[in-house]
């Protein structure tokens, strides 16, 4: 059983990698954390407790973390994700509520108690984490791994040079790929292949009570035609978890642009790491066969648990 940490700003395609981590069967979610990203953290917050109850999680504890950058200004992305952060899907009012204390908090304490035995996965900006290794750089000894859905080596989206996540809280990014640890970034370059074309939607439609999320949620997200669709970017860190051997990774160096005009917010992959030591595998393919049969098939079996 694999335990994972699950940072998030759901955030639709967040969404989509709580329902796939809820339903993986190797997977055991010990903690959801959230992050201000895609919309207000009051927003990604709500949104993660009425999934924690939607996907059948139990009492996960849900913690709330920063609402903002470290520095600067806010960035947002209701534009995408809907007002509510979920497109127009509305789930049951959740009846648990918020745990006490901040998330980088929870992922010092947590990480702590079970050294080398936790996955973190951050799939909105990287504020949280980086703040729990300012706070307590033995984090990064005590996660087993750090693997993160950001940046890309070839193009940005929300804007030609920087993608969302890391785009959302820079000086964050720089200080995670800083803190000592391998982080296993899947970037744009594979996750924009991730598409939910009419043929996937299809599979959703059967699917009960989750596809009552699944299917708006996605048609929310994009369009979705036979041959592209909205790319579901999150899942595939939660999927990169379940089985590695979906993603080929390249060492490399990455730093994240800070100050440039028009690039701030850029991850720079140096793919020639001449003497230095690697601080990240970046993913640079995808197995999108494999991902959506992996990806459909847990979706199914979480199905099945929740009618
Ligand atoms: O660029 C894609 C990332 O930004 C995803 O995590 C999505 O949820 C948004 O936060
Ligand atoms: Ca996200």
């Amino acid at each position: 059983m694999t335990k994972v940490l699950i940072d998030c700003d759901p955030g639709i395609d967040d969404a989509m990698a709580l329902a796939l981590a809820a339903g993986a069967p190797g997977l055991e979610i010990v903690a959801i954390t959230t992050v201000g990203g895609n919309v207000d953290l009051s927003l990604t917050t709500a949104n993660a407790l009425a999934l924690r109850e939607f996907l059948g999680l139990g009492d996960v504890p849900v913690t709330a973390g920063s609402s903002g950058a470290l520095l600067r200004r806010t960035v947002r992305a209701a534009a995408v994700h809907g007002e509510s952060g979920l497109g127009g899907v509305v789930l049951p009012a959740p009846s648990l509520t918020v745990a006490d204390g901040h998330a980088a908090d929870r992922i010092i304490d947590t990480l702590r108690a079970a050294p080398g035995e936790i996955t973190l996965v951050a799939i909105g900006p990287l504020t949280n984490i980086a703040l729990a290794v300012l706070r307590e750089p033995r984090v990064v000894e005590w996660a087993r791994d750090l693997v993160i859905m950001g940046g890309s080596f070839t193009r940005g989206n929300h804007n030609p040079a920087a993608e969302f996540n890391i785009l959302a809280d820079p000086e964050a990014a720089q200080i995670v790929f800083g803190a000592g640890w391998t982080v296993k970034m899947l970037g744009l370059d594979v996750t924009l292949t991730a598409t939910v074309t009419s043929g996937v939607l299809e599979r959703m439609r059967p699917l009960g009570r989750l596809a009552e999320l699944l299917v708006p949620a996605a048609q929310f997200y994009g369009e979705v035609t036979a041959d592209g669709g909205p790319a579901i970017h999150d899942a595939c860190a939660v999927a990169y978890v379940m089985d590695p051997s979906l993603v080929t990774q390249t060492p490399a160096v990455v730093n994240v642009e800070t100050i440039g005009e028009f690039t701030r917010g850029m991850t720079v992959v140096d793919f020639r790491l001449r003497d230095r030591q690697p601080n990240a595998l970046v993913a640079t393919g995808l197995d999108v066969t494999r991902f959506w049969e992996l990806v459909l098939g847990t979706y199914r079996e979480l199905a099945d648990r929740l009618g």
